[in-house]
Order: C-alpha cells, then sequence, then structure tokens
C-alpha cells in the first residue's frame, strides 16, 4: 500500500483515488502521524499531499521528522516538497508572484526516475506561492520551469523526491504516468488490490472491533447506507439490526424496493418504522424552506432514537460516511466547507460507538462495492436524493395531495428517463410542484389545476451543474402521460436553468 499524509491541498483525495486506480491500495492520513505508525503499517511508499499553508506559518503542518530516515520512498508534492526540502536542509523562498496554471517544464536528467520513458518537455499544472531555491544535500534538480527553476529534484539514494507542480490533476500532460513511475518504479508496489480484497480486510476489521456486541444503523433507503448494511451483514450477520426510518417522503415504491432487496433478499435485520403520518403532521401549515428542512432532520432523529432505545444493548452505531463526507465536515487539515443537511446523518451525542467501514471510499467505490455485495444494479446506481426527500420538491406546505402528485409525476419521469436509455446520462433528474395552479381546457371543460416542472441536470458533483437536454420527442411523451395519468395537473414546464445561478433542488 501507498500512505498519502494530508498537508490541506483541495486536491489531497485524488492522489489516494488515483493510486487505487493502478490497483494499489492507497489510503489518505493525517501529518500526525508518527514514523512508527508508519512503520507498522509497511507502506510500500509516502506521499506527502500539497497544502495551503507555507512552511514558514507559524502553525505550518510539519511532519515526524524520523519519517525520513525509514527508508520508505517518499515523494512531496508542491507543499509536500517544500516541507521535505525545508526539513532535509534546503531552502524555500516566497515567490514574487505566485504561479497558478499551466506551465512547461523541462525534464534535465535524462535518468530520472520520475520521468522514465517521458518525453523532456511536457506541460503541468502549477499552484504555489512559495518554491524551493536550493536544494538540500544528496538531490539533485530534474526538471525546471521558467518561473521555477527548481521544478522537480531527486535523490535516488534516499528514494526522496519531489514535484512542485501536480502530478494528480488531469491539466498534468503525464501526471499519471508520473506518479505511475514512483508508485511502480521507485516503490515497487504491485497491482493487486481489488474491491474484493477491500470487502475481505473490512470485514475483518469489523469483527475484530465489534466482538460479539450489537450493532444498530439508521437506514435512510440511499445507497450509502445500504451499502454500509450490507457489509456490516456480512461481517457480522444478526448482530446487525436496522433501523428504516419511512418518513413518507420517499420516492414512489421505494421503501419496498429497498425492503426487498436487503431484507427479503440479502437477509439483512431490519425495523421498518412507518413514520409518515407523524412527519406530514409536523410539517403541517409550514411553508419555510429551511424550517421544513430542520423539522424533517430533527423528526428523523427522534424517530431513530426512539427505536434505538428498545435495543439497550447495542453499543454500535454504524453509518454510511463517505471520504466526500469527511473532507466536506473537516479533518485535521481541511475547514468545514458545508455542514450539509443530511438525515442520515445521526448526532454523536447518542452515545454509540461509531463504526463507518466507507469512511476512505469515494461514491464510484461504494456503488461497485454495493454491487459486489449483491445489491441490485439499479438501487446502487440511483441517482442522487436528498435526505428531506419530496418534502423539498413540494414548494411551500406539504399535504398528502399535493405530495401524491409530485410522488406519482416523478414516478412517469423515471419511467420514460429509463425507457429512452437515457437514466444513466442524466445525473439528476426529478419533479417538483412549484404550487402554480393556471387555466386550462380539459374535453369541454375549463380546468384549473397544478403545473409541474421537470428539472433535469448534468453534473460530476452536484457542485455546479448544466440543464439536461432532454430530446423533445421524450419530453412529449411525458408531458402527455403526466397530464393524462395524474389528477390535478394541467400544465408541465420544464426548467432550463444551469447552478449557480439556481440550485438544483428548489428548497
Ligand atoms: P442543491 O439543491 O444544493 O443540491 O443544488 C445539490 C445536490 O445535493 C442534493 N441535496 C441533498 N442531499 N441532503 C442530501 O443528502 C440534503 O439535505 C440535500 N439537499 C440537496 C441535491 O439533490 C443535489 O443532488
Amino acid at each position: 500500500k501507498i500512505l498519502v499524509l494530508d498537508f490541506g491541498s483541495q486536491y489531497n483525495q485524488l492522489i489516494t483515488r488515483r493510486i487505487r486506480d493502478f490497483g494499489i491500495y492507497s489510503e489518505l492520513m493525517s501529518h500526525k502521524v508518527s514514523a512508527e505508525e508508519i512503520k507498522q503499517l509497511k507502506p510500500k511508499g509516502i506521499i506527502f499531499s500539497g497544502g495551503p499553508n507555507s512552511v514558514y506559518a507559524k502553525d505550518a503542518f510539519k511532519v515526524d521528522p524520523e519519517i525520513y530516515q525509514l527508508g520508505i520512498p517518499i515523494l512531496g508534492i508542491c507543499y509536500g516538497m517544500q516541507l521535505m526540502a525545508y526539513d532535509l536542509g534546503g531552502k524555500v523562498e516566497s515567490a514574487d508572484d505566485s504561479e497558478y496554471g499551466r506551465a512547461d517544464i523541462e525534464v534535465t536528467d535524462a535518468q530520472a526516475a520520475m520521468f522514465k520513458d517521458l518525453p523532456d518537455k511536457q506541460f503541468v499544472w502549477m499552484s504555489h506561492g512559495d518554491r524551493v531555491t536550493k536544494v538540500p544535500d544528496g538531490f539533485t534538480v530534474t526538471a525546471t520551469s521558467k518561473n521555477c527553476p527548481i521544478a522537480a529534484m531527486a535523490d535516488d539514494d534516499r528514494k526522496l523526491y519531489g514535484l512542485q507542480f501536480h502530478t494528480e490533476v488531469r491539466n498534468t500532460e503525464y501526471g499519471l504516468d508520473i506518479l505511475k513511475n514512483f508508485a511502480f518504479g521507485v516503490c515497487g508496489a504491485e497491482a493487486n488490490w481489488s474491491m474484493d480484497d477491500f470487502i475481505d480486510m473490512q470485514v475483518d476489521k469489523i469483527r475484530e472491533e465489534v466482538g460479539d456486541k450489537k450493532v444498530i444503523l439508521g437506514l435512510s433507503g440511499g445507497v450509502d447506507s445500504s451499502v454500509t448494511a450490507v457489509l456490516l451483514h456480512k461481517a457480522i450477520g444478526d448482530q446487525l439490526t436496522c433501523i428504516f426510518v419511512d418518513h413518507g417522503l420517499l420516492r414512489k415504491n421505494e421503501a419496498d424496493q429497498v425492503m426487498n432487496a436487503l431484507s427479503r433478499d440479502l437477509g439483512v435485520n431490519i425495523i421498518k418504522v412507518d413514520a409518515s403520518d407523524r412527519f406530514l403532521g409536523k410539517l403541517k401549515g409550514v411553508t419555510d424552506p429551511e424550517k421544513k428542512r430542520k423539522i424533517i432532520g430533527k423528526e428523523f432523529v427522534e424517530v431513530f432514537n426512539e427505536e434505538a432505545k428498545k435495543m439497550d444493548d447495542a453499543e454500535f452505531l454504524a453509518q454510511g460516511t463517505l471520504y466526500t463526507d469527511v473532507i466536506e465536515s473537516g479533518t485535521d487539515t481541511a475547514q468545514t466547507i458545508k455542514s450539509h443537511h443530511n438525515v442520515g446523518g445521526l448526532p454523536k451525542k447518542l452515545g454509540f460507538k461509531l463504526i463507518e467501514p466507507l469512511r476512505s471510499l469515494f461514491k464510484d467505490e461504494t456503488r461497485e462495492l454495493g454491487e459486489k455485495l449483491g445489491i441490485p444494479h439499479e438501487l446502487v446506481w440511483r441517482q442522487p436524493f436528498p435526505g428531506p426527500g419530496l418534502g423539498i420538491r413540494v414548494i411551500g406546505e406539504i399535504t398528502p395531495e399535493k405530495l401524491e402528485i409530485v410522488r406519482e409525476s416523478d414516478a412517469i419521469l423515471r419511467e420514460e428517463i429509463a425507457k429512452a436509455g437515457l437514466d444513466e446520462k442524466i445525473w439528476q433528474y426529478f419533479t417538483v410542484l412549484p404550487g402554480i395552479r393556471s387555466v386550462g381546457v380539459m374535453g369541454d371543460g375549463r380546468t384549473y389545476d397544478y403545473a409541474v416542472a421537470i428539472r433535469a441536470v448534468t453534473s460530476i458533483d452536484g457542485m455546479t451543474a448544466d440543464f439536461a437536454k432532454i430530446p423533445w420527442d421524450v419530453l412529449q411523451k411525458i408531458s402527455v402521460r403526466i397530464v393524462n395519468e395524474v389528477d390535478h395537473v394541467n400544465r408541465i414546464l420544464y426548467d432550463v436553468t444551469s447552478k449557480p445561478p439556481s440550485t438544483i433542488e428548489y428548497e
């Protein structure tokens, strides 16, 4: 395995990801880890990530200096290189201009291990304020650029390497090859890691941690908690009890789908609590979007808590926290970017020990894991669905009648999108009830009924999005079907805004 030490770069997670894609297990760890701990883990190599600090900053992130004595190859990227140079007696200075963006470098050492079999001239992605101005003893300069004379440095004897640019981003022409040269060439790692190994590793780990104790898990119906449930079930069987809170705001047939796949077919122990009336009761008369979200979140925790109390012998709480959730809620280096309101997220004070076996995985890895564990493809590859569910797709007050309109129209939309073969091409698609009523004519009569909006977007991560260009004929079919099959709808609108300035959801 190859360890990546986190110095706070926004790209740190990408490095681990790239290495795993090579078939080598990689994990991101806090830079506070000691050399002794690293030694125990026996990694083939270590990578220092970039970071926003200067090595001279008062609270700059440092590393246990013993790490350089372990004889394990180390690659420092950006801040990681500066730190290595600084720690080993080189010189780091702040440049007059910080450098951000594409730069052309020239490899100056034909034998350089990091640039093996790669062209002398290549373009890379730079993003730095400080730079190394003198390499430590034992190092040579292996690449230069106009603004950064020491763009790469190497000490082959000690197997220590530094790169001022970011190899992990796509804007570095040979970034992946350079990383491969380090992982396979310098470290001698082998490509023998797969999702099956991950399952075995986690199963062992869970068994060891849990022993013969009981675990509970809050199932939201989403992919992450479902995959966590099945993985835990594989490890500890009936020592796991899932509490599935059905808040009545799920999509059509969704609760049954989850119950069938997990409970009936895979044998996971699930207590399903039908709390629709309770949620709708609390939401009655509430129109403010934030208030609605807060009520749904709070109620979810309360219902879960009441059920959990009935199982007073449970010691552990399992959660489907993913790597991106870990990053977003802050690590040793990262600031909290946003506290995403996720109804699946339970407060720490419930008093359980936490188990989060997916903490090191990205969403698509989680989906791959889910399929390996036998969860059906359609369930695992479902589009994202917000914790507060259809509750934020009925604008204003939620009533059973309005929920029904959104649920039915959404089901028709999903069916037609799948029929058109677009279900895995469009990132997210759903219907919304904006609460507008308008005049229509049906048969010979005047109608005064609701308009339903279709929201469909393409996106990579939900942070930005563009509206999806669904073909007109598909839209037409959807429109005709919704108006004909869903009561109280006489108009269909198509949302053509991107994010920003809009958001994907309406509330
Ligand atoms: P917005 O509306 O902020 O949504 O553009 C971005 C993505 O996040 C989803 N979303 C949520 N997911 N809990 C979640 O788990 C929430 O409270 C929540 N709100 C929005 C939204 O569906 C979109 O994919």
